[in-house]
Order: C-alpha cells, then sequence, then structure tokens
C-alpha cells in the first residue's frame, strides 16, 4: 500500500483533532465540552448546551439570555422558502424535505460562502439552530395537509417545535410540560457525539469550503440512513413487529445472530461504546419515569424492548461482540408515546445534531492544520489495457 493504511469504515483513523467531545467507550463516557453527560441531562437545558458545545464554555445568565434571543429572532423561514414544501409529493418522508430545504437555505443567505469571515460563520450556525424546528414541523405539517405554524416568541425552543408540530391556528395547544422536558432531554442527548458518519460528512464535504448550509445537508443525508439516525424509526418498527405478530422475542434474537440472515437487532451494538452507551442508561430511565406518568408503563412496547435488552445482553453472542442497547433503542419508544408519528424520529434527531455539526464545521474551518479532506484508495480494478473498438467488442 505504499505510504497509507487500508482502513475501510475508519475503525483506526483519526479524520482530525477536536475538542469538542470526548468518548470513552471502554468505560461509557461522554463528555461535551468536558462535562460529562449525565450532569448536563440532570442539570442543563438544549439551549445552554447548545451555547455550550458552540462557544466552549457554559454561558453567564446574561449570556444564556441574549443567546436565546437570538435563536428566536432567526426561527423565522422566508416565506419562499415556505413555497419550496409545496414541490413534494405529499407522502414525501420529511427526511427527504429536510435534506432539500436545509440545503436550499444557502441560497437565500449568500453570507454563508464567506467561511472565512468569523461572523459570517456565527450567523450561519444561529439560523441552522433556530431555523431547524421550523423547518421540522412544517415537514410534518406538510404531510398531514395541515395549515403551518409560526414559531412563537413567547415559547422556548422545545415548547416552540412541538407547538409548531401539534398547535393549529384555530386552537389553543399548550404544550405538556413532562414532554418538553422528555424531548429536551433526546435533544441534549442526540447533541453531539464526535466523528459519526453524520459530522464526518459534513467534515468532509465542508472541507472543501462548501458553504455549512450544503454541508449540514449532506451530514442530514447521511443521518437518514437505518445504520446511524434512522435506527430508532427502525427500532420501533422491530418493537411493533414482536407485539403484533405474536412471535416471540427469542425468535428475533436467534434471527440477529443467524450470520445468513442481514436481520440485525436494531437499536445494538455501537462502533465506539464496547461496555454500554451512557446515554441509553439516561434514556431508559427518562422512559421509565414518562411512561408511569402517562400511565402506560405496561405499555407492551416498552416490556418487549426491556424484554429484549435482557436476552440479548445475557447472551453469549451479544456479550462476545460487546453488543449493548444504543441511545436509538429507547428514544422511539419515548417519542412514539409522546404522540410524534414514526417518520419524525430521524427528523428529531438531526434537528438535535444541528448544533454538534456546526461546531465541529466551525472547528475545522479555525484549524491551521485542516485541509481538504481526500481519502486514498485499494484499487482492484483492471490493470492497463486497451481500448477495443465497439465492432470488435
Ligand atoms: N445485531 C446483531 N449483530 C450485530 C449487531 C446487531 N445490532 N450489531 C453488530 N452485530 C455483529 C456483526 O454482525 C458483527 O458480527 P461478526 O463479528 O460475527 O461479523 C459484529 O457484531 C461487529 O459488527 P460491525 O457491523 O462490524 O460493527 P460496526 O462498528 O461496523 O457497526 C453499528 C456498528 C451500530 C452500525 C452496528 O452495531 C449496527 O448495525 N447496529 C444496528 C443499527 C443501530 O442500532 N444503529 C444506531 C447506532 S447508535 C446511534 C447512531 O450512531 O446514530
Amino acid at each position: 500500500l505504499g505510504y497509507f493504511t487500508y482502513d475501510p469504515g475508519y475503525l483506526s483513523t483519526a479524520s482530525c483533532s477536536s475538542g469538542v467531545t470526548f468518548i470513552d467507550g471502554d468505560e461509557g463516557t461522554l463528555l461535551y465540552r468536558g462535562y460529562p453527560i449525565e450532569q448536563l441531562a440532570e442539570q442543563s437545558t438544549y439551549l445552554e448546551v447548545c451555547y455550550l458545545l458552540l462557544n466552549g464554555e457554559l454561558p453567564s445568565s446574561d449570556e444564556l439570555h441574549q443567546f436565546s434571543r437570538i435563536i428566536k429572532e432567526h426561527s423565522m423561514l422566508h416565506e419562499a422558502v415556505r413555497g419550496f414544501y409545496d414541490g413534494f409529493r405529499h407522502d414525501a418522508h420529511p427526511m427527504a424535505i429536510m435534506v432539500g430545504v436545509v440545503g436550499a437555505l444557502s441560497a437565500f443567505y449568500h453570507d454563508a460562502t464567506d467561511v472565512h469571515n468569523p461572523e459570517h460563520r456565527k450567523i450561519s450556525a444561529h439560523r441552522l439552530i433556530s431555523k431547524m424546528p421550523t423547518i421540522a414541523a412544517w415537514s410534518y405539517k406538510y404531510a398531514n395537509g395541515q395549515p403551518f405554524m409560526y414559531p412563537k416568541n413567547r415559547l422556548s425552543y422545545t415548547e416552540n417545535f412541538l407547538a409548531m408540530m401539534f398547535g393549529v391556528p384555530t386552537g389553543t395547544y399548550e404544550p405538556n410540560p413532562t414532554f418538553v422536558r422528555a424531548l429536551d432531554l433526546i435533544l441534549i442527548l442526540h447533541a453531539d457525539h464526535e466523528q459519526n458518519a453524520s459530522t464526518s460528512t459534513v467534515r468532509l464535504s465542508g472541507s472543501s469550503e462548501a458553504n455549512p448550509f450544503a454541508a449540514i445537508s449532506a451530514g442530514i443525508a447521511s443521518l437518514w440512513g437505518p445504520l446511524h439516525g434512522g435506527a430508532n424509526e427502525k427500532v420501533v418498527i422491530m418493537l411493533e413487529e414482536i407485539v403484533h405478530s405474536g412471535k416471540k422475542v427469542e425468535e428475533f434474537v436467534a434471527r440477529a445472530k443467524d450470520k445468513n440472515d442481514p436481520f440485525r437487532l436494531m437499536g445494538f451494538g455501537h462502533r465506539v461504546y464496547k461496555n454500554y452507551d451512557p446515554r441509553a442508561k439516561i434514556i431508559r430511565e427518562m422512559c421509565h419515569k414518562l411512561l408511569a406518568e402517562m400511565g402506560g408503563e405496561n405499555e407492551p412496547l416498552f416490556e418487549v424492548a426491556l424484554k429484549l435488552e435482557k436476552i440479548a445482553t445475557e447472551d453469549e453472542y451479544f456479550i462476545e461482540r460487546k453488543l449493548y442497547p444504543n441511545v436509538d433503542f429507547y428514544s422511539g419508544i419515548i417519542l412514539r408515546a409522546m404522540g410524534i408519528p414514526l417518520n419524525m424520529f430521524t427528523v428529531i434527531f438531526a434537528l438535535a445534531r444541528t448544533v454538534g455539526w456546526i461546531s465541529h464545521w466551525n472547528e475545522m474551518m479555525q484549524d491551521p492544520e485542516s485541509r481538504i479532506g481526500r481519502p486514498r484508495q485499494l484499487y482492484t480494478g483492471y490493470k492497463e489495457r486497451n481500448y477495443v473498438s465497439i465492432e470488435n467488442r
């Protein structure tokens, strides 16, 4: 291979240096800018975590107040963006809409292309964090044929998203405080996760100095896949199949172990966590709390999930391969209990991860060692051969 190494899937390649998020996969540790995820989940809010990830430090109360004000200021979408939604089929997956609309924002904010200007980078970050709930909620409204709801300044970031999703112009929707806290927690837990596939996609596409809206649109496309952000949707489909088919949990575990069957237990396994996913532990507790409060703790889906976790984590196959439930295993059950439809699960992941993507993009743009990403390959094609004219083929 000469002077480079072959590493498909980047199992042992550090593609960059970064000070945003730290993971110790053996210990089950996750830190945002040095702060343990458990403490942030317990004591912080999503907007405060956004400030922390973007700026590197927790905000003072004045700084947080100012940041919230700026984020509220940018939450509207240009009316011409609204028109884009009509171009999609009524049954478009909301992730398809997200990829298109976020990428199209570059057409509205030309300052975003000036990637070397720190002020322009900052405003792009604020616009993205701020507009994401509106873009996401509208993708849901469009699919339902309901009128779009505009953001309301009196509401918090998370309340606003729920109000834009579930409110109607003639109603007086007030978000349930338990749902607001549960969703805020999900957003905190998904805010960043160092060099995962979508963040690496944002970095690679941004390394050519493409504008941040285009780079993040690429990140959303990468997140959509079932092995990444799409897993939370697939977990609930799998749990529902178990509940409704009447098949035993053991049958699904056996299928996941069968090497001739491509089926995998969705929500299990992680490239980096080989002990447990600390986010899964936090979200499992929230799942208990939320379902108990809603009187649905005996919800069959949750029962099946607990059973599946127990059987799989005691099974030789999963122990040997260090496969544990990941964050997506329980997040889908919470979202479903809140009445959020399946196809919006990955959209909510994208909404949460936007701050992580833009923090990494920003870090890369300021890194003097950053260069255009250009992996090498192990060529397996033909050696040089001569062209054959069409009549001789
Ligand atoms: N069910 C059954 N077997 C599995 C699973 C699973 N969920 N995950 C991994 N394995 C097996 C795999 O077949 C392989 O076995 P063997 O060594 O016999 O060939 C071994 O475990 C190692 O798997 P891998 O695919 O080489 O591991 P990876 O690090 O490339 O993939 C993963 C990590 C998360 C893509 C994978 O575990 C998976 O497909 N999980 C299910 C999808 C999922 O839950 N994704 C969400 C990840 S967390 C949130 C996020 O990143 O967005």
